[in-house]
């Protein structure tokens, strides 16, 4: 289809893009927008590389075309942070090293905000479910753990997004 103007809402700003409706809005996000948090990894929905937040639920953004987010409130990890702090999942990966190649971690790191955002003291079984369909080549998957459990319980003490307890 023929590129067309699409008003959308990206980490608390409106903005609009010329694209074919059916652009993925992984696409739009990287090469309109400069937001380079999400990653591109197989193109299919299937590792996670992608995954933003829309209308807060973590959904892998290679998969959605750009028709469908008109409207949504979309946040990638750029938008996780807050008055200069960055988030407490986005520290907690930092404390506990939770990287090696550190491609995963745009989709472990969104796919956790949001997994805390619906459960804020999920137990290690739900942690795991919440993150089965995130993939990690590296095998980093103790201290993505760790850091999960360590940012759910930072935030229980009150931390907020932009870290503030
Ligand atoms: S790049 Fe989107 S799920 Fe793999
Ligand atoms: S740290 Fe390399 S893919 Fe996860």
């Amino acid at each position: 289809m023929a590129p067309a103007r699409h008003a959308l809402t990206v980490n608390g700003r409106s903005v609009t893009v010329e694209a074919a409706p059916g652009t993925r809005l992984l696409y739009v996000l990287r090469n309109d927008l400069a937001l380079n948090g999400p990653k591109y990894g197989c193109g299919l929905g299937q590792c996670g590389a992608c995954t933003v937040l829309v209308d807060g639920r973590a959904l892998r953004s290679c998969a959605i075309p750009l028709r469908a987010a008109v409207g949504r409130r979309i946040v990638t990890l750029e938008g996780l942070a807050e008055g200069g702090r960055l988030h407490p999942v986005q520290e907690a990966f930092i404390a506990e090293n939770a990287a090696q190649c550190g491609y995963c971690l745009n989709g472990m790191i969104m796919t956790a905000v949001a997994l805390l955002t619906a459960d804020p003291d999920p137990g290690e079984a739900e942690i795991r479910a919440g993150l089965q369909a995130n993939l990690c080549r590296c095998g980093t998957h103790i201290e993505i753990l760790r850091a999960v459990r360590a940012a759910a319980a930072r935030m229980r003490e009150g931390a907020g997004p932009g870290g503030e307890a």
